[in-house]
């Protein structure tokens, strides 16, 4: 088979990574991908925007399967043009996209279904949503309607900071038309846990827990980010919680997608909290999470294209997804002053040293080759992963690798992992 990925991330590193291990596997494209994914697939630059290019390659170079890693170009509908013209296509159409495009529309999703989430109201008059912050309990949280690079929630802990929120989403514009509906949210408390599923419109599958670490500093201190790093397992994430979540949640949302007539084929991304009341939806995404793929795809033993494959022909409860009984840590490497103002440029020494090596791995995020030489290109510049016995083990597997690795300003968090439960 002749496989395109579509994007340039860690995420998308890692896909490829997990696609050459497919027996099913001949050849691998990936547009416009990085300067670690030309290790596993011939690299096209064609940008992820440009739905018609994409698709006219993926026709003239006869590829089997393309699989969309990046959120962008699903909530703007690239499944349906490769569709239209009998290209087969890994994620879901537009219209079931929008669970990530809307979060006014994911909200009343869940609200209509019963699935767990937490309170919320819906605004597209700031006059009505600073009126209604006056009888709010803080701290509160606000969410742009649409895709803002994950920037588009503010967790307010007073009423100046939620009105300051409100202006800077609805009348500033900060997020552009992403914020001409704004969701008003009741604050969660609880544990964090990411879980990616497999879904054919049907059936879903989930894959292993994960966590993310999202704050730039340890302690979860300073701004959010796209993420700083992940581990899998989440220690939180209990045979019962997942019994739950695979009822009211997982099953919940499929089944009500597909009562809208928006069945979802693709990966469904569940960010989950643990809250004294049991586990709520924060979010969902329509893709893998970056950096979640980084330590979820790593464990799983089964030929990702097989599952895919019957994803897409509506087939998944045929298979059985399994996972090495094992954790992984993924440390991320960016670039100093990231997620505000950083440099780009600098070369990355010590790649090689991960070469054949099976217990960790360095995926690529923000880099490209400058003249055969490695260069920071990003924020997120790299992603080291281990795999270890446990998540100690992990934990420690993964910050002896990123000492392999330099490059000038380079930043992570020495907490990756930590709070282990
Ligand atoms: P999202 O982009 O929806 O994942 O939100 C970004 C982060 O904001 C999440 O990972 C949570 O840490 C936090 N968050 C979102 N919604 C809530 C909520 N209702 N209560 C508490 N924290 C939240
Ligand atoms: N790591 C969170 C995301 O991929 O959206």
């Amino acid at each position: 088979m002749k496989v395109l990925i579509v994007g340039s991330g860690g995420r998308e590193h890692v896909i490829a990574w997990k696609v050459s291990k497919s027996k099913l596997v001949d050849e691998i494209y990936c547009a416009p991908g990085n300067a670690g994914i030309a290790e596993f697939a011939k690299c096209i630059p064609i940008k992820t925007s440009d739905f018609d290019g994409l698709a006219d390659f993926a026709e003239k170079e006869k590829i089997d399967l393309t699989i969309i890693g990046m959120d962008e170009p699903l909530v703007n509908g690239i499944v349906d043009v490769f569709e239209a013209r009998g290209l087969a296509v890994f994620g879901p159409r537009k219209e079931a996209a929008i669970l990530e495009g809307s979060k006014a529309f994911s909200k009343d999703l869940m609200k209509k279904y019963n699935i767990p989430s937490a309170e919320y109201d819906t605004f597209t008059d700031a006059d009505e949503a600073m009126a209604y912050i006056n009888k709010c309990k803080f701290p509160i949280v606000l969410k742009a309607d649409g895709l803002c690079l994950g920037k588009g929630v503010l967790i307010c802990e007073t009423k100046e900071e939620a009105l300051d929120g409100i202006k800077s989403i609805m009348l500033d514009k900060q997020f552009g038309s992403a914020g001409d509906t704004l969701v008003i949210e009741e604050f969660l408390v609880g544990k964090e846990v990411s879980v990616l599923a497999f879904c054919d419109g049907k059936t879903v599958k989930a894959m292993t827990s994960a966590q993310d670490h999202k704050r730039i500093y340890d302690n979860d201190e300073g701004l959010n980010t796209g993420g700083m790093g992940t581990f899998s397992p989440s220690p939180y994430y209990t045979k019962e919680v997942d019994e739950f979540c695979h009822k009211y949640i997982y099953q919940a949302t499929v089944d009500a997608m597909k009562m809208e007539g928006r069945e979802f084929v693709g990966i469904l991304f569940f960010g989950l909290m643990l809250t004294s009341d049991g586990p709520k939806v924060l979010e969902y995404n329509v893709r893998f999470g970056d950096p979640e793929a980084q330590v979820v795809l790593p464990r799983m033993k089964n030929d990702i294209i097989e599952v895919i494959k019957a994803c897409v022909e509506g087939k998944l409860s045929d298979i059985q997804l399994e996972f090495e009984d094992n954790a992984a840590v993924c440390v991320i490497l960016a670039s100093e002053g990231y997620p505000l103002k950083y440099d780009t440029g600098y070369k990355i020494t010590g790649l090689d040293k991960f070469k054949g090596k099976e217990e960790s791995f360095v995926f690529h995020a923000g880099t490209k080759d400058q003249g055969g030489d490695i260069v920071t290109n990003g924020g997120r510049v790299l992603g080291v992963t281990a795999l270890g016995k446990d998540l100690a083990d992990a934990r420690d597997k993964a910050y002896k690798a990123t000492e392999l690795i330099d490059f000038q300003g380079k930043y992570m968090r020495t907490d990756i992992g930590k709070d282990l439960g």
